[in-house]
C-alpha cells in the first residue's frame, strides 16, 4: 500500500498540475507555406494565452515542454530561433508574470545553454521566487531519462534508492503531483517527457496544432479530466 499515492478526495475535483507537450508548430507553418520559425512564433502566442488561462482557471502548476534534450539535433538556425524566442518571451512577459503572482521555474539541465540565456533564466527565476500563485515550469534541455538518471545518482549519493528517494531528487520535486499530460498535434507519444511523474497522470491527445491551442481547449481538457475516474491502481 505504501507505494500508492494518497488520494486527497477533500480537494476540488479539477487537476492541480497540468503538463503540455506543445507539438505541431512546424505543421501549422507548413500548411500555410510559411517558414517553421513562424510556427514557433505563433507557438509563443499560444504559450502566453495558455499561461494566462491556466492561472485564471486556478491551476497550481503548468509545465510546458519547450526544448528537449533531443531538440539540439534540429538545424542550427531553428535551434537559434527557438533560443531567440525564449529570450524575447522572458523579456516581454516577465513583468506580467511578476504582477500576476506567477512563479517561474525551469526543469531540465540548463547548463548547456549560452551564458546570456542562463543568466536571463536565473534572473527571471529570482525575480518571481517569492510569488505564491501558479507555478509555470518550463522544460528546457529536458529529457525524462536524463532527469531520472540524475535523480537516481543524487539519491544514491545520499543512501537508499527507492521510488520515494528518487522522486525527492527529480526536477519537479517541489511541484504538486502531475495530474494530466496534454499533447497537441495528434501524435500519441510521451517523447521522453515526465515519464516518472506520468505514472498516475491522465493523458489527453488532441488533434489541434499547438499554435491554435487556447483557453477553450484547456477548459475542455480540465472538464475531461474531471469526468474521468482516477483510482491509482486501487478499486
Ligand atoms: C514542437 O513543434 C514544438 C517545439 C519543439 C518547441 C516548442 C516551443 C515553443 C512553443 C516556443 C518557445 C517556448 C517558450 C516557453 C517561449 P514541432 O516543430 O515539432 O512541430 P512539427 O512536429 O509540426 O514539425
Amino acid at each position: 500500500m505504501t507505494a500508492v499515492p494518497a488520494f486527497d478526495d477533500t480537494r476540488a475535483p479539477g487537476p492541480r498540475h497540468v503538463a503540455i507537450i506543445m507539438d505541431g508548430n512546424g505543421r501549422w507553418a507548413k500548411r500555410r507555406h510559411m517558414p517553421r520559425v513562424l510556427g514557433h512564433q505563433r507557438g509563443v502566442e499560444a504559450v502566453r494565452r495558455t499561461v494566462r488561462a491556466a492561472a485564471e482557471l486556478g491551476l497550481s502548476a503548468l509545465t510546458l515542454y519547450a526544448f528537449s534534450t533531443e531538440n539540439w539535433r534540429r538545424p542550427e538556425d531553428e535551434v537559434s530561433a527557438l533560443m531567440g524566442l525564449l529570450k524575447h518571451f522572458i523579456l516581454s512577459d516577465l513583468d506580467e508574470f511578476a504582477r500576476n503572482n506567477i512563479r517561474l521555474k525551469v526543469i531540465g539541465n540548463i547548463g548547456a545553454f549560452a551564458p546570456d540565456i542562463i543568466e536571463m533564466i536565473e534572473q527571471a527565476r529570482d525575480r518571481t521566487a517569492a510569488n505564491t500563485g501558479m507555478i509555470m515550469a518550463v522544460a528546457l534541455n529536458y529529457g525524462s531519462q536524463d532527469e531520472i538518471a540524475r535523480a537516481a545518482r543524487a539519491a544514491a549519493a545520499k543512501g537508499a534508492i527507492t521510488p520515494e528517494t528518487i522522486s525527492a531528487e527529480l526536477d519537479t520535486a517541489d511541484l504538486p503531483p502531475l495530474d494530466m499530460i496534454i499533447r497537441t498535434s495528434g501524435e500519441v507519444r510521451l517523447s521522453n517527457f515526465l515519464m516518472w511523474q506520468a505514472a498516475y497522470a491522465e493523458m489527453l491527445f488532441l488533434d489541434v496544432l499547438w499554435p491554435d491551442f487556447g483557453k477553450d481547449h484547456l477548459e475542455a481538457a480540465i472538464a475531461e479530466y474531471t469526468r474521468r475516474e482516477r483510482r491509482f491502481g486501487g478499486r
